[in-house]
């Protein structure tokens, strides 16, 4: 028999407050029949919280954010969110599609990042529940118009999570749009398996030869660089924290790591592209994707100023992303895989978060 506590493996749905004009806020929970459970809000698509076993079965959340609804309107850096219509940075706001400049809202320095000043982490998708191979599945949709934060076309997005009983939290998007326009989504969780303290001591691996080094605006400058002989290179499972302070140029400028690497997997192939270890709890977190980049950041900028889920105040590297996505500032660089999606196609990427133990 069920006991009342623990709610049988699928998904319920609960209020979680409301926007300040009155918009009222769902947060739906997924869970399978290991107890492993995913809280996905219907602000931003938000993931709330990540509920994963360690080795000794013991479930903690593995994921930074907030108690409340609260927390996600005053501030936050994209703490488990949706983004799009275009993650990372595009220079100076601007782009040209088909002879037509365009100039998107400019929020981080001189440039455009995350979708702008009012990105897809801070709109109210709207929730179905659907069934996909796995089982349940909760389905955001988003139209994001024409002209939004200075984009070319109406938008459709779709983004469904489900929860498999392998321990996997998958994410698939797809979009569609009625004018030529450039779309980037990803996932941005912050990541501490150890669900307390800093992620210096956590392991990571990351399938790629190369990566594309930044200026000081965080700005791609074109290069396709060889990981090897640099601390870029995660080819070995390796400390976080081993090469993080080094005196190397890309390093310096990131802060840390904030760098996308090319994974080496042929695009549209979902595959492994990066693994992440904590010794002391023994939680395993891989991350598969089908696209041809992955943003690894350490959470440089946290700088302790934001409390977090119960009262947790959050410091610099307390957390990594693995942000899988097109390259940064695609546009502007002819080198890079187009993010250009035209009426007619279909952008399509899926993002697994699989969780085991060692
Ligand atoms: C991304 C960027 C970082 C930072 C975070 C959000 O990962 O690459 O530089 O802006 O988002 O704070």
């Amino acid at each position: 028999m069920q006991n009342s506590k623990t709610p049988a493996a699928g998904i319920t749905s609960a209020p979680f407050g409301n926007l300040p004009d009155g918009t009222p806020v769902a947060i739906y929970t997924l869970k399978n029949s290991n107890g492993v459970e995913a809280r996905v809000c219907t602000y931003g698509g938000i993931l709330v919280s990540l509920l994963a076993p360690d080795r000794n079965g013991n479930l903690g959340d593995i994921v930074l954010g907030y108690d409340h609804l609260r927390g996600y309107l005053e501030k936050n850096p994209y703490f488990g969110a949706l983004v799009g219509r275009c993650a990372n940075r595009i220079a100076g706001g601007r782009f040209t599609l088909e002879d037509k400049t365009y100039s998107l809202a400019i929020n981080n320095g001189p440039n455009s990042l995350h979708g702008g000043l009012k990105g897809f982490d801070k709109v109210i998708w709207q929730p179905t529940l659907a069934h996909v191979a796995t089982g349940p599945a909760l389905e955001l949709f988003y139209l994001s118009k024409a002209g939004e934060e200075g984009y070319p076309g109406n938008l459709e997005v779709k983004t469904t999570y489900s929860l498999a009983d392998d321990n996997s939290l998958r994410v698939d998007f797809e979009a569609s749009t009625d004018q030529p326009t450039i779309v980037n989504l990803t996932q941005h969780s912050y990541f501490n398996l150890a669900c307390q303290g800093d992620i210096l001591g956590h392991q990571m691996q990351i399938e790629a030869d190369r990566f594309t080094p930044v200026d000081s605006n965080l700005i791609p400058t074109g290069e396709l660089r060889p990981v090897r002989g640099t601390p870029f290179d995660f080819h070995q499972a390796t400390t976080i924290g081993a090469r993080i302070d080094q005196d190397e140029e890309q390093i310096k400028l990131g802060h840390g790591y904030d760098h996308n690497f090319i994974v080496n997997h042929p695009m549209g192939r979902l595959d492994r592209i990066a693994c992440a270890s904590e010794p002391g709890s023994g939680r395993i977190l891989e991350v598969f994707s089908d696209l041809p980049g992955v943003q690894f950041y350490t959470g440089n900028f946290l700088n302790g100023t934001i409390t977090g889920k119960a009262g947790t105040a959050y410091h610099p590297r307390c957390a990594f992303c693995l942000e899988p996505q097109f390259f940064p500032d695609s546009p502007h660089h002819p080198n890079f895989p187009s993010i250009v999606l035209k009426p007619g196609q279909t952008y399509r990427h899926s993002v697994i978060y699989k969780l085991s133990t060692k």
